[in-house]
């Protein structure tokens, strides 16, 4: 009895997992597949110039904006609203990213406590705004990968050797 209600759970837990990692995907891919309602205006452009997506150049290039500051695309002239708010030190995160792009005006006139202000992103997105959160975060550069974790090893644990030795 016991062990049939274990079994049961451990499957159930197993995917339930697999279920979430095919979900970020999904996520992602409707991202992917709602870019066209920003290819107007912008574009995906890597460091080294090498274009992910295509797009026009009224808006900032979009490349690895989760976790980029507010109003830092190289070379965009920003607008006054959106660089004071940028002036606070906002960095992109899902949580702002889908209030801006939802409806770009209400957000700034709600960060900036001032309902003059208008943003220069007319464009709303209606809905998936996290699926696109998703999709901008997944073409982000690989930061992670080279803050030397592998490293780990070295000086550290040599110092441990030190101090036994001398005992
Ligand atoms: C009609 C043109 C237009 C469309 C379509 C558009 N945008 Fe924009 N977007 C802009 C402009 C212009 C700005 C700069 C706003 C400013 O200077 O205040 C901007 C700014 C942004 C920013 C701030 C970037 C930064 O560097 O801080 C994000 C994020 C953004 N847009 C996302 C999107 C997404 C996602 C879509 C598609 C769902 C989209 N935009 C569609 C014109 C557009």
């Amino acid at each position: 009895m016991m062990k049939t209600v274990t079994l049961s759970t451990l499957a159930a837990l197993t995917m339930g997992f697999t279920g979430t990692a095919s979900y970020a995907d999904q996520h992602t891919a409707a991202g992917e597949a709602a870019w066209r309602g920003c290819r107007a205006c912008h574009s995906i452009t890597g460091p080294d110039g090498d274009v992910i997506q295509r797009g026009g150049r009224s808006g900032p290039n979009l490349y690895g904006l989760a976790g980029r500051a507010v109003a830092s695309a190289e070379g965009f002239g920003y607008s006054d609203p959106i660089q004071t708010y940028a002036a606070g030190g906002a960095v992109w995160t899902e949580e702002n990213f889908v209030a801006y792009v939802t409806n770009p005006t209400s957000f700034l006139r709600a960060e900036l406590d001032d309902n003059s202000v208008r943003s220069a992103m007319s464009f709303q997105m209606r809905s998936g705004a996290e699926d696109m959160w998703a999709y901008l975060e997944s073409i982000a550069p690989a930061e992670d990968s080279d803050d030397g974790d592998a490293e780990d090893d070295g000086d550290g644990d040599a110092e441990d050797d030190d101090s036994t030795e001398t005992e």
